[in-house]
C-alpha cells in the first residue's frame, strides 16, 4: 500500500484536490468491498487507550471533514485508525461553498480549504452510520456537528442541539465544532458570552439525552488554533464549569504566515497541514498547563510523521487525529503515528 500510494499521488495531485478526494475515496471503497484494502495494510496496531469511558484500539483517529456524510466508513476502518470522526453535519443539508474551494500548497505540505460545511444533512448521515459494518462491530465513531449556513448565529444553539440530540444515540462521542472559518461568524461562538450560552444549552441537553437513553455520551469541543492564552483560559475554565469531556485541538489557521508567496497561498479559508503543527502544538501546551488532568485533550494539526504524533502526546494530548497528512503521506501515515505512540 506504501508504494501505491507514492506511485499513485503525482497522478492524484494532476487532477482537481477536491475530484482527487472523491475519486480516491470512491476506490478506496472499491478496494475495500473486495477485500483488496485488508491484504494491503499491515495489521492495525492494538494499542488500547480508555478516556471519557471509551475504550479506543489505538489513539491515532480521523479527523473530522474527510468523511463528512459517513459514505466511506468500513472503508476509512479498514486503514487502522483507532476511531473514526464523521461530519461536520448540520440539521438540514446545504451545499457548501461554490467551486473550487479546496486548494494544495504542496511546497509546504498543506491544503487550504473553505469547503463551507458542504453535507447531506444529519438524517442521511445518521442512516450510513448504522449500515457501517464498523458502527455494527462497536468501533469507536465520533460524531462532528455544526449549524447551518442559514442559521442567524443568535441561534446556533438551536442548531447544535438538534444535532445533538439527532445523533445521541449512534455516536460513541459528539464533537461540537464552533472553529471552522468558513460559515460566517461561527468563530464568534468561542467568546466568553456565546460559548457559556451554547455550553450551557448542551449540557442541559445532554442531561435530558443521558436520562432517556440511560446512556452519558461524552461531548467535546472543537477549538482554533487562532486562540490567545487569555481566550483560551476561558474557554478551559467554562469547558469544566459545563462538564465538557474533552478538548480537540485544532481546527484549520487563518494564518498564512507560513505560505506567503505560494501559489493559493492567499486563498480565503482555512489552512492545514505542515504549517499549523506549532501553533496547534502551542494551543495544547496552553491548555494543559491550565487543566492538568481535569480534562483530556486531543490532538491534531500537522501530523505528517509519527514524530509530529509524538510531539502532541508530549505537548499534553491524549490521543491524535490526522487529516492533511493523509494526503501527503498517504495511509501508512495511520500505522507510522500509532507504532510511533505505542508504549
Ligand atoms: C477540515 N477540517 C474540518 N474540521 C471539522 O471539525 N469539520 C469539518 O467539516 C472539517 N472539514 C475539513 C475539510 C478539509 C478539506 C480539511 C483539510 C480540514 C479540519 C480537520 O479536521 C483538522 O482539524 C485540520 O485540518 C488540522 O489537521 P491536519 O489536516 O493538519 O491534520
Amino acid at each position: 500500500m506504501t508504494d501505491s500510494y507514492s506511485l499513485l499521488r503525482p497522478w492524484l495531485f494532476c487532477l482537481d484536490p477536491e475530484k482527487a478526494h472523491d475519486l480516491t475515496l470512491s476506490n478506496l471503497d472499491r478496494a475495500q468491498r473486495w477485500g483488496l484494502l485488508q491484504r494491503f495494510i499491515t495489521k492495525p496496531i492494538a494499542d488500547p487507550h480508555t478516556l471519557c469511558g471509551i475504550q479506543f484500539p489505538n489513539p491515532v483517529g480521523l479527523a473530522a471533514g474527510l468523511d463528512k456524510d459517513g459514505k466511506h466508513i468500513d472503508a476509512l476502518a479498514a486503514l487502522g485508525f483507532g476511531f473514526l470522526e464523521i461530519g461536520t453535519v448540520t440539521p438540514r443539508p446545504q451545499p457548501g461553498n461554490p467551486k473550487p474551494r479546496m486548494f494544495r500548497l504542496s511546497e509546504a505540505q498543506a491544503i487550504i480549504n473553505r469547503m463551507g460545511f458542504n453535507n447531506d444533512g444529519v438524517e442521511a448521515c445518521i442512516a450510513r452510520v448504522r449500515h457501517s459494518k464498523f458502527w455494527q462491530s462497536g468501533g469507536v465513531l465520533g460524531m462532528n456537528i455544526g449549524k447551518n449556513a442559514s442559521t442567524p448565529i443568535e441561534e446556533a444553539s438551536k442548531d447544535y442541539v438538534f444535532a445533538m440530540e439527532a445523533v445521541y444515540e449512534i455516536a460513541s462521542y459528539i464533537t461540537v465544532n464552533i472553529s471552522s472559518p468558513n460559515t460566517q461568524h461561527l468563530r464568534s461562538l468561542q467568546s466568553e458570552e456565546m460559548l457559556r450560552e451554547l455550553l450551557r444549552e448542551l449540557s442541559e441537553e445532554r442531561k435530558k439525552l443521558s436520562d432517556r437513553y440511560g446512556v452519558h455520551k461524552p461531548l467535546f469541543l472543537k477549538i482554533a488554533p487562532d486562540l490567545d492564552q487569555g481566550d483560551l483560559h476561558l474557554i478551559a475554565d467554562l469547558l469544566l464549569e459545563f462538564g465538557i469531556d474533552a478538548v480537540i485541538a485544532t481546527n484549520t489557521t487563518i494564518s498564512r504566515e507560513a505560505v506567503q508567496g505560494m501559489d493559493h497561498g492567499n486563498e480565503a479559508g482555512g489552512l492545514s497541514g505542515a504549517p499549523v503543527r506549532k501553533a496547534s502544538n502551542w494551543v495544547i501546551k496552553t491548555l494543559k498547563a491550565r487543566l492538568g488532568n481535569d480534562l483530556p485533550i486531543i490532538g491534531v494539526g500537522g501530523i505528517m510523521s509519527g514524530a509530529d504524533a509524538r510531539e502532541k502526546i508530549m505537548a499534553g494530548a491524549s490521543l491524535v487525529q490526522l487529516y492533511s497528512g493523509l494526503i501527503y503521506r498517504g495511509p501508512e501515515l495511520v500505522n507510522d503515528c500509532a507504532k510511533a505512540l505505542r508504549r
